[in-house]
């Protein structure tokens, strides 16, 4: 069927089975590849993107209920790279693997919108349904408010704190992948 919708900016139309996930047009028809396929069955938040500001899961968004929808993928973040996300996870070389990457940052894009100062008990509760094979939390956390702080016009020097300290650290001690960011304080 064919389906309408704006994406990242420009009217897009696809004529597509009708339940067909929006992951699949995403990368499949329209061959946008940044939004992620993880576990498909929307547990993992890695296919996260934004329908009208909101963080949701394109696995689960089938394609006959978007009509007229407003749908924003890592893509349309910024022209540039320059989103004040994109600057704070480069500066503090958020991702690890990258494979996760994509739906955070869609997710913690929707979370700055509406709170431009989120507290570490903010971002768990927002961030709690994107998962991180490489247990990067703790520089996810980070790195979401050295955006805010960007966000907000603070200068060079992050109050933040600044780079957390490196990738070994971030790893559970038994070695098993951290599920939760509440888990990684
Ligand atoms: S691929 Fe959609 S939530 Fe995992
Ligand atoms: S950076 Fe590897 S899964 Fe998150």
């Amino acid at each position: 069927m064919p389906v309408t919708f704006k994406l990242n900016g420009k009217s897009t139309t696809v004529d597509v089975a009708a339940d067909t996930p929006l992951l699949w047009v995403l990368r499949d028809t329209l061959n946008y590849k940044g939004t992620k396929f993880g576990c498909g069955v929307g547990q993992c938040g890695a296919c996260t993107v934004q329908r009208a500001g909101v963080a949701v899961r394109s696995c689960q968004l089938k394609i006959s209920t978007l009509e007229g929808a407003d749908i924003k993928t890592i893509e349309g973040l910024s022209a540039d790279g320059t989103h004040a996300l994109q600057k704070a996870w480069e500066e503090l070389d958020v991702p690890q693997c990258g494979y996760c990457q994509a739906g955070q940052i869609m997710s913690a894009a929707s979370l700055l919108d509406k709170n431009p100062n989120p507290s570490d008990a903010d971002i768990d509760a927002a961030m709690n349904g994107n998962i991180c094979r490489c247990a990067t939390y703790i520089r996810i956390r980070a790195g979401i408010k050295r955006a805010a702080e960007i966000k907000r016009g603070a200068g060079a020097q992050p109050a933040s704190g600044g780079k957390p300290e490196g990738r070994p650290e971030d790893a559970p001690a038994d070695g098993r992948p951290r599920s939760l960011f509440e888990t990684a304080r």
